[in-house]
């Protein structure tokens, strides 16, 4: 039986699968061979667009050359996501021998509109690059009095969790998978790594409301995961203790999960956040982290599951004073260490970058460093430091750079074994991201997990037309014009030359330029009267430079060959230095600070002049927020220019306003 396309609920924008993005599909006469639940799905899928456009779709024929469009089991072994595509005599066929892979080349094929059906295709092999394309939603079940219902979440609450439970009806969580599962995403983390005390239960007495989330994924091909607490064979089950090497230890672990997998036989594994920001986990015990992340990978490999454990460790109680501790190194001196010693169903769970998601980062040092590791990239698609869904910032470039960084004339080292996994920055606001042009990142992210080597903007490009299906040109324009750049843009007004953070404290909206200099999180610039920045390099800062292999530990070491975007990020340079741009630090400073504000407002007039060719309610709701970040960028020109010329007094050689 073919199964019915999830219904939106009113007032819910369909994103990237509007009705019109079937037409192709849907217009036509298809014919669908095989079984199993996905079979059923991408039945339901060409069922609902060809009664919208009038197109037929059977079942289990003999493929003759009636059907203009056949998916069916493939002549070769693709595993069970990949799919070839190929057109032949009138004929588009997608073979593939697992659902998923079905369902992906469906979505292939919606993606390709009209194109599908035109002239002759040679067959080509479609598979991901990462077997695992993975988000974690930051969402809290019981309503956290600091974070709220989703931490760091910018779109509303929590698609999962309303009122302290599960939600009742889970439409809109199917419609959910069904989007991730059209840009690739095939697992969901549903709670927050921060597991505070009502969302450690899920584990346990409460696991059948992460299975009925399963459910509502099940069917688009997403695997659940659960964030857990290491501490919690002593919260949930009375022990004295939560050393890993501890048998009673071991036993309750082994027990707790085989429990969860009777009631989700195709659960994904747990997410582990320890020791890291205050969460418990082995240190405690003087246990190492192999040692706690292998304990939960033992509990899981009797089911197939993985445990991803965070590699996000660093003093968040430094001294400020200490000038020799450095949080960029924290991961990689505490885990290059352990490479080899970390179960085959373990992975470690690396951010992108050596801080915290900042819009100006060098690639993690750690991802190139532990061959003999499983490692998953994470990226921030919700974005905390990045706007926070007020702002324009498309991050494809950003990502992009990360996954074609080359530590040496390998590849990014480990990153195919364990994948890529964002943090979502979906909730239940009705365009889904707060920001409806937000949508454009976490497509981006998905088809670039897929692809890591994909151009961003040609993905960017793909989000448009599947978004808006019949745009005039010049809307498409528009759209790319607004979204392109918007990352290099966000980036001038803000914190400059990778110096990152001079956020708000807490919230993270918004400049202040001390606002954790003097604080315990190992966040700081060092400006003084004579300069500003980090000095990171192995001859006189801490050393972070050296944990690069060459060339970058060379070109990072001297600020003659380091780049200029990461210039501070490691090096202290008097404000003086002339930038590899001819450019002097105090005037880069300047310069992109007016040039930041003039592109955001450039972008609010062409959005202005697309009204009439966008929905009346989107077009409101980003022309607002184009207010919005029109005033922030205003506030952190003013601020950084101000704070720079009154430490610097150098003057703007350009004679503009600085406070
Ligand atoms: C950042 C963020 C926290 C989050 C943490 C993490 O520090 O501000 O809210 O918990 O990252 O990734 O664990």
């Amino acid at each position: 039986m073919p199964l019915p396309v999830p219904v939106l609920p009113e007032g819910v924008d369909p994103a990237w699968l509007p009705p019109a993005a079937f037409r192709a599909v849907g217009g036509r006469r298809t014919l669908i061979r095989g079984s199993g639940p996905l079979v059923e799905t991408v039945h339901g899928e060409v069922a609902q667009a060809c009664q919208l456009f009038g197109g037929r779709v059977v079942r289990d024929a003999a493929p003759d050359g009636a059907y203009d469009l056949v998916l069916g089991p493939g002549a070769e072994d693709l595993g069970d996501e990949g799919f070839t595509l190929a057109r032949e005599g009138g004929t588009t066929t997608v073979g593939a021998c697992g659902g998923r892979g079905l369902l992906y080349g469906l979505f292939h094929v919606v993606r390709l509109g009209e194109d599908a059906f035109r002239g002759e295709r040679a067959r080509v092999v479609h598979r991901p690059a990462l077997a695992l394309r993975m988000l974690d939603h930051w969402d809290n079940v019981a309503v956290h009095p600091v974070m709220g219902q989703v931490e760091r979440g910018y779109a509303g609450g929590s698609l999962f969790w309303e009122d302290g439970r599960a939600r009742g009806g889970l439409e809109r969580v199917r419609a959910y998978g069904r989007l991730l599962a059209a840009c690739g995403i095939n697992a969901v983390a549903v709670n927050n790594v921060n597991v505070h005390e009502t969302e450690a239960r899920l584990l346990t007495d409460r696991i059948g409301e992460v299975a009925r989330l399963a459910d509502a994924f099940r069917p688009y091909g997403i695997r659940t995961h659960l964030s857990v607490t290491f501490a919690a064979p002593m919260l949930l089950g009375g022990l004295l203790t939560a050393d890993p090497l501890d048998g009673t230890v071991r036993d309750w672990w082994a027990g707790a999960t085989r429990r969860v997998y009777e009631a989700i036989p195709d659960f994904g594994g747990y997410v582990v956040k320890a020791d890291s920001e205050g969460r418990p986990g082995p240190f405690a015990y003087g246990r190492s982290h192999a040692d706690g992340a292998n304990m939960l990978a033992a509990a899981l490999d009797p089911f197939g599951g993985t445990v991803h454990w965070r590699a996000f460790v660093y003093d968040h109680r430094q001294d400020w004073r200490d000038r020799t501790t450095d949080r960029a190194r924290a991961a990689y001196d505490h885990f290059v260490p352990l490479d080899g010693e970390f179960a085959g169903n373990a992975v470690l769970q690396v951010k992108h970058g050596p801080m915290d998601f900042q819009a100006r980062e060098p690639v993690s040092p750690l991802i190139g460093a532990m061959p003999r590791t499983r490692l998953a990239v994470e990226l921030q698609v919700t974005q905390e430091y990045t706007g926070q869904q007020r702002h324009v910032c498309w991050l494809g470039p950003m990502w992009s750079e990360v996954l074609r960084f080359r530590y040496d004339d390998t590849r990014v080292g480990g990153l195919a074994r364990g994948g890529l996994v964002a943090v979502s920055n979906a909730g239940d606001d009705p365009f889904w991201t707060g920001h409806p042009l937000a949508q454009a990142n976490l497509y981006t992210f998905g088809r670039l997990a897929w692809r890591p080597d994909a151009g961003p903007r040609e993905v960017l490009d793909e989000w448009i037309q599947l978004t808006f299906p019949d745009a005039p040109a010049r809307l498409a324009g528009g759209l790319h014009a607004v979204l392109d750049g918007s990352w290099r843009t966000y980036e001038k007004y803000t914190a400059p030359l990778g110096v990152g953070f001079m956020v708000q404290p807490g919230h993270h909206y918004g400049p202040s330029v001390d606002g954790y200099e003097y604080s315990p999180w190992g966040t700081y610039h060092f400006a003084d009267r004579d300069g500003v920045g980090v000095d990171r390099s192995a001859a006189t800062g801490t050393g972070y430079a050296g944990q690069y292999g060459k060339p970058w530990s060379e070109l990072y070491e001297s600020p003659d060959t380091c780049p200029d975007e990461l210039l501070l990020f490691f090096h202290h340079v008097p404000y003086g230095h002339v930038l590899r741009s001819g450019k002097t630090v105090i005037q880069h400073i300047y310069d992109t600070h007016f040039e930041g504000v003039a592109e955001v407002e450039e972008a609010r007039a062409t959005w202005a002049s697309l009204a009439g060719l966008v929905d009346p309610a989107r077009h409101a709701r980003v022309a607002e927020r184009y207010e919005e970040q029109l005033r922030c960028a205003r506030e952190w020109r003013d601020q950084v220019n101000s704070y720079f010329f009154r430490k610097s007094g150098v003057p703007d050689a350009r004679g503009r306003r600085v406070y």
